[in-house]
């Protein structure tokens, strides 16, 4: 081999790859490990260029022993941090020998692998605490309230109520995980919205009522026709007027409208666009962005007390994800908050 033909073979590799002679001096760099580190195809010794000692020593030891190493090196890019799990192996030529390094990026791995952390750690402490609740009612219905039928009764009304939490959550779950499954197909019935909307109205009047609050809806002159999975679209308005419903405090008014927007900016082309209003408290803005965030409540312990999951929004921006749509959210504090489905035309 020559440092010709080191440099040809590095050049054919998919991967930023560096050759480092015995030496330590590195003799070959492709483009590639050249945008990482822009000294990489200077004829220097490694550890003036590469300078993390767990890579230094991996290339050592894989000099000294001639067999293959791993060692993992960190590139800062600008505001990121990229993770590179780097392969190393001994490479005897007949002139020339020495290691070649191949880098893989692996950062997105681990924060697909962190988020995955994240998520089973947030169900689990979802599920724990209705279940702890229900277990000392357990406990404290076979031992001291045994034969007291009030505190029996009480207790069966908490439990049923605990039991109702896991259930809805088990129910999110399942949806969202559903909807991921179902990402990649298109949905493909025309749907009547105007009808679906009047259906979620109808479905969540009683429990408007409860509150003294009014759902109002001014239908379109056309029913806007959309290519788009029913049950899912329901689950959408289902989601965004109970959402209102329920923070938007007592005797709210709850106002749905639809636009036919020519162009939209966001979706580029013509779009239809479904407000859902409140006049609740409003949303500071830091929160907005992060409200489709799975388990992301601004006050959890008021969203637990109303039922909720933290997934609901999840659950809607996944739907919309997968009917090429969008959601907006605009608020003001003290006036209220506007929810829009924006779904292609
Ligand atoms: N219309 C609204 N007005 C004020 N806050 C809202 C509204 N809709 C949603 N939120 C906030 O967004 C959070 C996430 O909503 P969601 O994903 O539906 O979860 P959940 O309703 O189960 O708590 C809620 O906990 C609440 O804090
Ligand atoms: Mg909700």
């Amino acid at each position: 081999m020559t440092p010709a033909t080191i440099q040809s073979y590095l050049d054919a590799i998919p991967l930023p790859a560096v050759f480092v002679g015995i030496d330590q001096r590195i003799l070959g760099a492709n483009a590639r490990a050249v945008a990482i580190n822009p000294l990489a195809g200077d004829n220097q010794p490694f550890v003036l260029i590469f300078r993390q000692p767990g890579l230094i020593e991996a290339i050592e030891n894989c000099l000294d022993h001639q067999s293959a190493r791993k060692a993992v090196y960190y590139h800062t890019d600008g505001p990121h941090e990229v993770r590179f799990d780097v392969t190393l192996s001994y490479v005897a030529g007949e002139h020339l020998s020495g290691v070649l390094l191949c880098f893989t990026d692996v950062t997105e791995l681990e924060q697909a692998d962190q988020m995955r952390r994240d998520f089973v750690a947030n169900v689990s402490h979802e599920l724990r605490s209705p279940l702890t609740a229900i277990l000392g009612f357990i406990e404290t219905l076979q031992g001291p309230a045994r034969d007291d039928p009030n505190v029996r009764g009480r207790f069966l009304g908490i439990m049923s109520a605990e039991a109702g939490r896991m259930n809805r959550l088990v129910g999110d779950l399942l949806s969202l995980s559903k909807v991921e499954e179902d990402a990649r197909r298109r949905p493909k019935d025309e749907i009547d919205m105007d009808a679906l909307i009047r259906s979620a109205v109808r479905n969540l009047a009683p429990l408007a009522a409860e509150d003294g609050s009014n759902v109002l809806y001014d239908a379109p002159e056309t029913a806007p026709m959309v290519v788009a999975d029913h049950d899912q679209m329901m689950q959408v308005f289902t989601n965004l007027i109970e959402n209102a419903l329920k923070y938007g405090g007592p005797k709210t008014e709850v106002a749905i409208h639809i636009r036919d927007v020519d162009r939209d900016a966001g979706l580029r082309g013509p779009a239809w666009c479904i407000d859902v209003t409140d006049n609740g408290p409003g949303i500071d803005p830091a929160h907005i962005p992060r409200l489709t965030e799975r388990f992301y409540r601004i006050d959890s312990h008021r969203s637990r007390e109303m039922g909720g999951t933290g997934l609901g929004l999840a659950i809607v921006k996944h739907i919309l994800n997968r009917h090429r749509g969008r959601l907006r959210i605009d608020s003001t504090k003290g006036k209220g908050s506007t929810f829009t489905v924006v779904l292609p035309k």
